[in-house]
C-alpha cells in the first residue's frame, strides 16, 4: 500500500462459523496476542448471535473493531429474521460488511438493496465495508471492470461517501473466495486502482485518496505480504484464514510491516 497514506485494515469475516462461546474465545485469543500499538487496524465480523459475547470480550479495548456481516436498511419493522442498523450500534458494532457476494448470489441481494444498506450504515454512523467483485464467467468474458464499476456506483448511489467517515470498499473476485485461487498481482492492482478512480468520479479526489480498498478472496499468510504491498491495496477481508488466531495474526503482521 502507498507509504504513509492510509492505515491498513485487516478484517476477519467469520461467516456462518463460531457460535457465542467459540467466537468469544477466538476474540480473546486475538486480543491477548495483538501488539499494544499495531500499525494496522484489526476488525472481526462474527455471526449476529455471537456479536454480544465478542463485544463483551473486547470491551474496553481499542485493539479490535467489532463488525457485522450484514444488516437491513430500515430502522425497525416487520422484517422477520433481519437486523436493523440501530441494533448493531447498540451492540457496539462499528463496521458492517455489505453486499458480500454470498449475500448477492445465495440470498438475492441486488445493487439497489446494497446501495440502500450502504446509505443506511452511513446515516447511523457505521462504517460500511462495501463488497464488489466479478463472477468467473464475467472475468472470462472480459467484463470485470464493467461489473465492478456498476457495483461501486450502485453501492454509493445515495451520495454516501462525502458524508461517510471511513468508508471502506472490498474487492473480492467471487471465483477467488474460499477456492485457494487469486488473481495475479497486476490484476489485483488494476482493479483496485480502477475502484479508486470510480470513487474519485463519484466523490472527489480527497475522499478517493482516503478510502480504504481491501482485497478479499483466499488471502492467507503466504500470499498476504505481496498482495498488501500493492499501492492501492489497503488491507484484507479474510474468511477462512481468519478462523485461526495464528493465520489471522500473521496477516495482520504482514499489513503492519
Ligand atoms: P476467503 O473469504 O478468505 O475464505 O476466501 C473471503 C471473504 O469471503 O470475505
Amino acid at each position: 500500500m502507498a507509504e504513509g497514506a492510509r492505515r491498513p485494515l485487516i478484517m476477519g469475516n467469520w461467516k456462518m462459523n463460531l457460535g457465542p462461546a467459540d467466537a468469544a474465545a477466538l476474540a480473546g485469543a486475538l486480543l491477548d496476542s495483538l501488539p499494544a500499538a499495531s500499525a494496522a487496524d484489526v476488525a472481526v465480523a462474527p455471526p449476529f448471535i455471537s456479536i454480544g459475547p465478542v463485544g463483551r470480550r473486547l470491551a474496553g479495548s481499542e485493539a479490535i473493531i467489532l463488525g457485522a456481516q450484514n444488516m437491513h436498511w430500515e430502522e425497525r419493522g416487520a422484517c422477520t429474521g433481519e437486523i436493523a442498523p440501530p441494533m448493531l450500534v447498540e451492540a457496539g458494532v462499528r463496521m458492517v460488511i455489505l453486499g458480500h457476494s454470498e449475500r448477492r448470489t445465495l440470498f438475492g441481494e441486488n445493487d439497489d438493496m446494497v446501495g440502500r444498506k450502504v446509505a443506511a450504515a452511513c446515516r447511523h454512523g457505521l462504517v460500511p465495508v462495501l463488497c464488489v467483485g466479478e463472477l468467473e464467467s464475467e472475468r472470462d468474458a472480459g467484463s470485470t471492470l464493467e461489473v465492478v464499476g456498476r457495483q461501486v456506483r450502485a453501492g454509493l448511489q445515495a451520495g454516501a461517501p462525502p458524508s461517510c467517515d471511513g468508508l471502506v470498499l472490498a474487492y473480492e473476485p467471487v471465483w477467488a473466495i474460499g477456492t485457494g485461487r487469486t488473481p495475479t498481482l497486476p490484476e489485483i492492482q488494476d482493479v483496485h486502482s480502477f475502484i479508486r478512480n470510480e470513487v474519485r468520479n463519484i466523490a472527489g479526489k480527497e475522499i478517493a485518496a482516503k478510502v480504504r480498498i481491501l482485497y478479499g478472496g483466499s488471502m492467507n499468510p503466504g500470499n498476504s505480504v505481496e498482495i498488501l504491498a500493492l499501492p492501492d491495496v489497503d488491507g484484507g477481508l479474510v474468511g477462512g484464514a481468519a478462523l485461526g488466531s495464528a493465520s489471522f495474526l500473521a496477516i495482520v503482521a504482514a499489513a503492519a510491516d
